[in-house]
């Protein structure tokens, strides 16, 4: 069998490591052209001794070096910065780009790996939500394949396939809740980093804990729906299914609902995305029913969480209006994660960007890109303002 050729972005992350752990199970199967990483030599460094691929990309200039210096004299191609990461999706022969990048930064380069007709396995949801607008006609110009690396998203997307376009009724996105769903709203300004960094059910990296804590990440899910299946946000619902064993779920017009289950186990979406359009034998997330927990339904609270309903109004309002609220919330949570701000300001500020800024409603990259630096600066002018109140 011919290996599939990958590029992984944002390999050394908690995605990228269990996408490693997922080919290193299959030998044979693929081969690694490129990693790469923004900051992380160490961890590169030794992914490169492990597979070995020609290219290498840390993003950060400053630790180039470090990385450099700790392969040096092997058969081995690294580059540096923002624009080498989009290049890496251009490279020859290549089948499969794997985007594990957390945040906005990733965005260019699924939008280059579209571009260029590949298939894009996508875990970063914010590449969806900031450049929306942008996939569908270059999707259908160049033949381009999305497939979620999302557990939510790859259950949709199994899930869709039960029926036909016009005989749907709805998406049911789950939501285990986060740590906070239980606590009074009095409470959330004394919230620390630690607790919020204790998801119940998924291990991930710090970033999307913070957006799941603060449901910002299932706002992200509801924009990312939108764009990845084409359908509008009123007929996207979500549900709290604190044990995040059903995935999601979609209920057809006669009102039969499929749902897509596993323990939590982000390498089933993973294997699912990185073989498709073959399914492969695994026992990842594997069911045991005598052991399951009892599953329980809520419906989320808007009013304590309201970065939800906000997202539900900002997937509406369409444009650069998700770029906007993504690039907030990226701000936000790294100061909250730096103990700069208090958790529910990343809600406020969130909030306060919005409402503040225009909406561009038929971008290009270059408005989305725009709307994105305009956003950061006025979520950090925004936290000035708490700070010396
Ligand atoms: N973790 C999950 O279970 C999960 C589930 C569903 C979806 N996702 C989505 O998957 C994406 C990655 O999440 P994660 O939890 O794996 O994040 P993570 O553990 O924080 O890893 C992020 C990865 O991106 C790299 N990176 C950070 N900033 C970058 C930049 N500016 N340019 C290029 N690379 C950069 C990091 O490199 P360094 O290590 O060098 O910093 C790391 O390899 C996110 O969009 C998230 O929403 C994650």
């Amino acid at each position: 069998m011919v290996p599939k050729n990958l590029v992984i972005l944002g390999s050394t992350g908690s995605i990228g490591r269990s996408c490693l752990e997922v080919i290193a199970d299959r030998p044979g199967r693929f081969a690694v052209r490129a990693l790469a990483a923004h900051s992380n030599a160490e961890l590169l460094a030794e992914q490169y001794r492990a597979l070995r691929p020609p290219y290498l990309c840390l993003v950060d200039d400053s630790r180039v070096g470090e990385l450099r210096q700790l392969l040096k004299g092997e058969p081995v191609e690294i580059v540096s910065g923002e624009d080498e990461l989009v290049r890496l999706a251009t490279l020859d022969a290549v089948d499969m780009v794997v985007n594990a990048v957390v945040g906005a930064a990733g965005l260019r380069a699924s939008l280059e790996t579209v571009r260029m007709g590949r298939m894009l396995a996508l875990a970063n949801k914010e590449s969806l939500v900031c450049g929306g607008p942008l996939f569908p006609p270059l999707i259908q110009e160049t033949g381009a394949r999305i497939l979620p690396i999302d557990s939510e998203h790859s259950a949709i997307w199994q899930l869709l396939a039960c029926g036909r376009e016009s005989e749907l009724k709805r998406i049911v996105i789950t939501a285990s809740g986060g740590p906070f769903r239980d606590l009074p709203t009095e409470k959330f300004s004394e919230i620390t980093v630690k607790q919020a960094l204790e998801h119940p059910t998924w291990k991930m990296g710090p970033k999307i804990t913070i957006d799941s804590a603060t449901l910002v990440n299932k706002g992200l899910e509801v924009i990312e729906a939108v764009v990845l299946f084409s359908v509008p946000a009123d007929k996207i619902s979500v549900v709290i299914h604190p044990q995040s064993v059903i995935h999601s779920m979609v209920e057809f017009i006669d009102s039969s609902v499929v749902a897509q289950l596993s323990m939590p186990d982000m390498k089933l979406p993973i294997v699912h995305a990185l073989f498709w359009p073959e399914r492969v034998r695994s026992d990842y997330g594997a069911v045991d029913f005598e052991r399951l927990p009892t599953m329980t339904f809520d419906k989320p609270d808007l009013n304590r969480f309201r970065a939800l309903r906000i997202a539900y109004e900002v997937a509406a309002r369409g444009g650069t209006a998700p770029a906007i609220y993504n690039a907030a919330n990226e701000v936000a949570v790294k100061a909250f994660l730096e103990s700069g701000i208090k958790f529910p300001e990343i809600t406020d500020i969130i909030e306060n960007s919005v409402d503040k800024l225009n909406v561009v409603s038929s971008p290009g990259l270059d408005d989305i890109l725009e709307a994105d630096r305009k956003a950061r600066e006025t979520a950090r002018e925004l936290m000035g303002k708490l700070r010396c109140c």
